[in-house]
């Protein structure tokens, strides 16, 4: 393989994964929406964790430069610590182009579990923000329902079984909101991420 070669494959592998983080973020948002609404929070609420879900792993992209795009479960300890930075990143993107405090509060507590687990800061349910919390369930549903390069993704009933396990990591009001918006609502039309990655794919060629 010639120099040329290679740089256009490691250019291919970031476009296709950029494509996947807008597809991720658009479901994540579609479905932070949904469950806003379903605990009728104020439409201005919902509306804004639409915008935060959409965004929450923006911070991933600065960290391209130093992953190449490969994916998180592959990735080696040190580069997880990279990886883990990227809450802190996200959260200072939307602050320095001038997005709401507690939109950015939401975004950097996206990876934070109710019982202190979570990252970048160990917060607990009651210093979790309400949008950090529906975030959290809707990031992890939408991971669990994409293809991964180490499996296939779950159908919607197996990854909701897979999250009750881990259901100490959840604000137990909000799991129960999401439940009646994946049971009542039509996923597809929520998901719909083979078609957009697609799209994307394509449009970034
Ligand atoms: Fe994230």
């Amino acid at each position: 393989m010639n120099k040329n070669a290679g740089y256009r494959k490691k250019v291919h592998i970031i476009q296709l994964s950029l494509a996947k983080e807008i597809s991720h973020g658009m479901c994540v948002s579609n479905l932070a929406l949904a469950v806003a609404r379903e605990m009728k929070l104020p439409e201005d609420t919902c509306y804004e964790l639409a915008v935060a879900g959409f965004l929450h792993d923006v911070g991933k992209l600065e960290l391209k430069k130093y992953l190449y795009g490969r994916e998180e479960d592959t990735l080696t300890i040190e580069e997880m610590k990279y990886v883990r930075m990227h809450a802190d990143l996200s959260a200072k993107i939307l602050e320095q182009n001038g997005y709401p405090k507690h939109l950015v509060e939401w975004v950097h507590a996206h990876h934070e579990n109710c019982d202190g687990s979570g990252y970048p800061r160990n917060l607990t349910r009651e210093e979790i923000p309400l949008g950090a919390r529906i975030i959290r369930i809707c990031d992890v549903f939408a991971a669990l329902t994409s293809d991964r390069p180490y499996r296939k993704s779950f159908d919607a009933d197996a990854a909701v079984e897979l999250m009750i396990e881990e259901a100490k990591n959840y604000d137990l009001k909000v799991f129960l909101a999401f439940l009646n918006v994946i049971h009542e609502k039509d996923l597809d039309v929520i998901l719909d991420k083979g078609s957009t990655e697609q799209y994307l794919g394509a449009l970034l060629e």
